[in-house]
């Protein structure tokens, strides 16, 4: 080869190498055709770049496109959204509006093409809203569902062979009280779903409803019966009979069976719609990285438990370590010349300019932890009774720092975290870890449909629609599925 020529592939090489950077890119975003979601989202990481290194550069020369075409050859309705962590990692998300074929994700750097890109589909690929329900069994796979939950094995031991029939009925006797309960009967048979609901705060039940809406439109769940308490409390007492009933709060002093909180799986069913706070997008709206965060913590809430008002004692003695106010005085409103004033709300972001969040109990377990663990800071969580679905993985001075249920410690924890800086950072990045391989909206949807399956396997007897339950129907919405040859509800 002449020199020149060899020099100009030298330069080349050179050049190449200084536009790239070295990427990982995964994510369940990344599987279209198999996992469907409301959002679906992948994590594009710049392998050499953390928090420190990290340049605007970065983000300026970053960018998505995601095509695809819809069944008529147009181009394909679809939004799809960045999320910058600024430490090299980005996440994208996209949510399709139609049934999308010959879907293409690409991912550029400075106008070229990074590692592996463009990713190319074969294949339909399903908006959320599509009710194309596929096997069980292969689709637990194909999500990439754990098979097992320790929690939930833990909370469905006590039922074997129940016969919904007695149960229901006992529950109805001994919790049905209309001025404090509310729970809905479910029923599902051949993959719809019917209700009968009980109480005065009976709106929740289109949390409920949601879900199993959302499960049914994606497999063919097992006929089933359960009841769903609507309420944030746990109803069933340790040492009274188990009776079966599902709540999104669970609590050492109860035996209720645990599921993922409404406001979790609002976040996850309504993820770049309605609900704007999630386990994704808190990632990505933080404005300061952990140095340059206020060394102390930051909390904002409403009145509903004693303790609450006791921070903002604590914090009153000690702004140099908190900043602490309340938003709503409801629970103690004579209290609130001591307490107050109160303070507008501050954007659940905006937290995170500070480097330790406080978590303590609202009138049960306060639903925000998801969300303070996969927002980058250190968490500093009351010691509690009171349980979510995953509270039984973590682990303290791992994923978060605990402090007293009294509070008696807060002081000396921050502190602690004060002195001990780059083991406080360690734990805010294990807790972000963990929030995104157990709390983002797959994680969610994979606990709702084991859980469900599991249970169905504990009943006995026929599964029954009761004369006067209400159907809940799927909102109409044209699809093709793939599965089906014909097209579902209605020709496009
Ligand atoms: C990105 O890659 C780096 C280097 O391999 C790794 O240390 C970091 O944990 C990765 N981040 C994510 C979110 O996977
Ligand atoms: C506490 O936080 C609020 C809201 O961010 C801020 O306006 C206020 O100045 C802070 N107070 C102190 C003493 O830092
Ligand atoms: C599709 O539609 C045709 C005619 O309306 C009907 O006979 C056939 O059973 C349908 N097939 C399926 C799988 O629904």
């Amino acid at each position: 080869m002449p020199t020149y020529l060899l020099k100009f592939t030298f330069l080349l090489i050179l050049f190449h190498k200084c536009l790239c950077y070295e990427t990982k890119v995964f994510g369940p975003g990344l599987q279209p055709v198999n996992i469907v979601m409301p959002a679906r989202y992948f994590f594009v990481n710049f392998t050499e770049i953390d928090e420190n290194s990290y340049s605007p550069d970065l983000a300026k020369n970053f960018a998505v496109e995601i095509t695809g075409k819809s069944f008529k050859k147009d181009a394909c309705r679809l939004w799809s959204n960045t999320l910058n962590r600024k430490d090299g990692t980005f996440i994208v998300r996209y949510k399709l509006y139609e049934t999308c074929s010959e879907l293409s994700i690409n991912i550029y750097y400075k106008n070229k093409h990074i590692e592996n890109s463009p990713f190319k589909f074969k294949g339909l690929i399903q908006p959320d809203q599509c009710d194309c329900p596929q096997d069980l069994q292969s689709w637990l796979k194909q999500y990439q569902c754990p098979l097992s939950y320790t929690q939930i094995v833990n909370d469905l031991k006590p039922f074997q062979h129940v016969d919904m029939k007695d149960q229901v009925a006992k529950i109805i006797d001994k919790y049905h009280n209309p001025q404090s309960t509310s729970f809905c009967h479910y029923v599902i048979k051949d993959n719809q779903i019917y209700r009968d609901c009980y109480g005065k705060h009976i709106g929740f039940n289109m949390f409920a409803d949601n879900v199993l809406l959302s499960l049914t439109r994606k497999v063919v769940m097992p006929d089933m019966e359960l009841v769903i308490n609507l309420g944030d409390w746990p109803l069933l007492s340790k040492g009274t009979e188990p009776l079966p009933i599902f709540s999104w709060c669970g609590s050492t002093e109860t035996i209720d069976i645990v599921m993922p909180t409404y406001d979790i799986t609002e976040s996850t069913l309504e993820n770049m719609g309605r609900v704007t706070l999630d386990t994704l997008s808190v990632q990505g709206n933080i404005d300061r990285k952990w140095e340059t965060k206020e060394p102390r913590a930051f909390w904002r809430g409403r009145d509903s438990r004693a303790e609450r008002l006791k921070l903002i004692d604590i914090a009153r003695a000690h702004p140099e370590l908190i900043n602490a106010s309340l938003t709503n005085f409801f629970f103690f409103r004579e209290k609130e010349a001591q307490y107050g004033p109160k303070l507008p709300h501050v954007s659940f972001f905006k937290f995170f300019d500070y480097k330790y969040q406080i978590n303590i109990d609202g009138t049960v377990a306060a639903y925000r932890l998801p969300y303070l663990l996969a927002g980058g800071g250190l968490v500093l969580k009351q010691e509690s009774p009171y349980y979510e679905h995953f509270y039984g993985q973590l682990k303290p001075y791992v994923h978060y720092v605990p402090v007293k249920r009294d509070l008696s410690d807060l002081v000396d924890q921050l502190n602690w975290v004060i002195k001990y800086d780059e083991k406080a950072h360690d734990i805010a990045k294990n807790a972000r870890i963990f929030a995104n391989e157990n709390l983002l909206p797959q994680h969610i949807i994979c606990y709702h449909a084991v859980l469900f399956n599991e249970w169905s396997k504990r009943i006995s007897g026929e599964i029954t629609v009761k004369e006067g339950m209400t159907h809940v129907p799927q909102t109409k919405f044209a699809c093709h599925c793939a599965n089906k040859e014909n097209t579902s509800h209605e020709e496009l």
